[in-house]
C-alpha cells in the first residue's frame, strides 16, 4: 500500500491511489522524514516504445482536429486543476518536499498555461508574403509536428510538463511525458486527472506516461525516430547526454538545462527591495530551480549596507526550516541524501577557499534532507571558482564589485558556462540600458528590479549558452512545437521563375 497520505490525497484527487509492487519496485521516499511513500511499478523499454506507437495513432487524428477545438480540450484540463489545485499541490508538496505556497504556485503555473493554451489555439497562424513573382502569393502554414517527447525534472514535477503538453495538444502534437522517477506519484497523478479529457474525445492516447528507473528506457525515447521533438528539462550533464543523441538523427531538441543565475545590485538600488528577492531566490524551493539566485556582485558602496540585510534575513530563514506541509515554514528539504551531500561538499570548499561562511552551512541533524540557507561572502577583486559551480541547494556567494564598476560586474555575471536568469537592482536608468545593451546580460531571461527566478508563462522561458537555448511557455514558443511550411501559389498562366531565371 502507498503511505497513508499518499492515499489520502489520491482520494482527495478522486483518483485510485497507484498499486504497491513491493520489494523491486521503484521506491519514492518523502524527502522531509525519510519515510516511503509508495514502491512502484515501472515500465521496460519495450513498454514505453508501445506507447510511441499509440502517441503516433492519436497524433494523425488529433493533427485533423481544428486547432480551436484542441484548444477547447485544454480549457477543459485547466478547470480539471483549478478544481483539484489544493490536491495536486499536496502532492507536490509531499514528494518532492517543495513549501505548500510554493507548490500551489506551481499548480496554478499549470492552470495560466492552460488558459494561455486556449487562447493561442484561436490565434495560431503564420504570415502571408511578397512574392516577387507576378500572380503569385506566399504565406506560412503551420502544421502539427508528431509525437512531443517531454522529459521533467523533479523540481517542477507538474509545471514543466504542463509547459510543453499544454502548447503541444493545441499544436495538434501528442505527448509521450517522462517524469523524473524522483516525482513519478506526480507524474502519476496530473496523468489519471487529465487523461479522461482527452479520453471522452476520443483522444486518449494523445497522452501516455512512461515511468522509469533504467536510463536505457529513456535512451530508447530519445533515439526513437518517431519522435521529432525531444523536449527535455534537468542537469547540463543531462542535456549533454541527449542533444548528441537527437542530433545524430537531426531530429529537435528544446533543452532548459542549468543555471548560475546572479543578481547585481547597484549603489543607487533600493535594498530592501533587493534583500528580499535576493532571499526567495536563493533560498526559496530550498535552491532547487534552476532560476535560483546563486551569485549576488554588489556595487562597493553598498556591500556592508546589504550584507546588513541579508544576514538577519538568512538568520529568520533558519528558523523556518522544517515541514513543507506547514506553510509557517519557507525552507523545505532539498530533494534526497545526494543533494545534502553535494550542498555540504560545495559549503566545506567554499570555506577552504577563503570563504565566509555568514549564517547557514549546516545539514540539520534530523530525519528528512534539510539543510540551513546559507550565506557566503567571498573575497573581493579576485575569481572564486566555485561560483562558477551550479549547486542545486540553497547556497548564495556574495561578492562587492569596485565602485563604478556596472561593467565589470556585468561580465562576471556572464563568466559562467550557463545562460538562464540574470536582474538587476538599480535606479538607474543608465545602469539598466547597460544591462540591457548587447554588452549586458548574456541570459534567456534579464530583470530589473526584481529576482532571477519566478518567471511569469506569458514569456518564453529558458536560456541561452549551456542552458541549451530552448524556450517553453508563452510568446511564440509553441513555434517548436509544429513545422512550419512556406508555401507559394502561383495564380497566374505563365510560370515566371525566381530571381528572374531563364529558362525557355
Ligand atoms: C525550473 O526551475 O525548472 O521561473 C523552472 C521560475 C518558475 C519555473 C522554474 N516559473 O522560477
Amino acid at each position: 500500500m502507498a503511505s497513508t497520505e499518499i492515499q489520502n490525497i489520491f482520494a482527495e484527487l478522486g483518483l485510485t491511489p497507484p498499486a504497491d509492487v513491493g520489494e523491486g519496485g521503484l521506491v519514492i521516499k518523502d524527502p522531509s522524514n525519510g519515510q516511503t511513500l509508495a514502491r512502484l511499478a515501472t515500465h521496460d523499454e519495450d513498454a514505453a516504445l508501445a506507447m510511441v506507437d499509440k502517441a503516433q495513432a492519436a497524433f494523425k487524428k488529433l493533427r485533423n482536429m481544428p486547432g480551436p477545438k484542441r484548444g477547447e480540450l485544454v480549457r477543459q484540463m485547466g478547470e480539471m486543476l483549478r478544481t483539484h489545485k489544493e490536491g495536486l499541490s499536496k502532492l507536490v508538496c509531499a514528494e518532492v518536499g517543495k513549501g505548500i505556497e510554493e507548490a500551489r504556485g506551481e499548480v496554478q503555473e499549470m492552470i495560466d498555461i492552460c488558459d494561455f493554451a486556449t487562447g493561442l489555439s484561436r490565434t495560431l497562424g503564420g504570415r502571408t508574403l511578397m512574392s516577387e513573382r507576378d500572380g503569385h502569393r506566399m504565406m506560412e502554414l503551420w502544421q502539427p509536428l508528431g509525437v512531443v517527447l517531454c522529459i521533467s525534472a523533479f523540481n517542477f514535477p507538474v509545471a514543466v510538463w504542463s509547459w510543453n503538453a499544454a502548447i503541444a495538444f493545441v499544436c495538434g502534437d501528442s505527448v509521450v511525458w517522462k517524469p523524473s522517477p524522483k516525482a513519478a506519484l506526480c507524474g502519476i497523478a496530473v496523468h489519471e486527472l487529465l487523461k479522461p479529457v482527452l479520453d471522452k474525445a476520443g483522444h486518449g492516447d494523445a497522452m501516455q506516461l512512461v515511468l522509469e528507473r533504467d536510463v536505457k528506457v529513456a535512451e530508447a525515447l530519445v533515439d526513437d525516430a518517431r519522435i521529432p521533438l525531444v523536449s527535455a528539462t534537468g542537469s547540463c550533464a543531462m542535456g549533454r547526454k541527449v542533444y548528441p543523441r537527437v542530433a545524430s538523427r537531426l531530429a529537435r531538441c528544446l533543452l532548459e538545462l542549468g543555471g548560475n543565475n546572479a543578481i547585481i545590485v547597484d549603489k543607487t538600488a533600493n535594498l530592501d527591495l533587493a534583500a528580499h528577492a535576493i532571499a526567495f531566490g536563493a533560498a526559496g524551493t530550498a535552491g532547487q530551480r534552476c532560476t535560483s539566485t546563486r551569485r549576488v556582485f554588489v556595487e562597493a558602496a553598498v556591500a556592508d549596507a546589504l550584507m546588513g540585510k541579508l544576514e538577519p534575513a538568512y538568520r529568520q530563514l533558519s528558523e523556518r526550516i522544517g515541514d513543507p506541509r506547514d506553510s509557517a515554514n519557507l525552507i523545505g528539504p532539498l530533494i534526497d541524501e545526494a543533494a545534502v551531500a553535494a550542498f555540504s561538499s560545495a559549503v566545506e570548499r567554499a570555506a577552504a577557499a577563503g570563504g565566509d561562511v555568514r549564517v547557514g552551512g549546516k545539514a540539520l541533524e534530523r530525519d528528512g534532507n534539510f539543510v540551513q540557507p546559507t550565506l557566503v561572502r567571498v573575497p573581493d577583486g579576485q575569481p572564486f571558482p566555485l561560483m562558477a559551480e551550479e549547486t542545486f541547494a540553497p547556497i548564495l556567494y556574495v561578492q562587492a564589485f569596485p565602485d563604478g564598476g556596472l561593467d565589470e560586474a556585468i561580465a562576471s555575471q556572464n563568466s559562467v558556462e550557463q545562460g538562464l536568469s540574470s536582474a538587476i537592482f538599480t535606479d538607474s536608468l543608465r545602469a539598466v540600458e547597460r544591462f540591457y545593451s548587447p554588452d549586458g546580460s548574456d541570459c534567456g531571461i534579464a530583470n530589473v528590479n526584481l529576482g532571477t527566478s519566478g518567471a511569469e508563462i506569458g514569456g518564453a522561458f529558458g536560456g541561452e549558452k549551456e542552458t541549451g537555448g530552448g524556450r517553453e511557455a508563452g510568446s511564440d514558443a509553441w513555434k517548436s512545437y509544429m513545422r512550419r511550411q512556406t508555401c507559394t501559389i502561383n495564380g497566374s498562366d505563365a510560370l515566371p521563375l525566381a530571381q528572374g531565371i531563364k529558362w525557355e
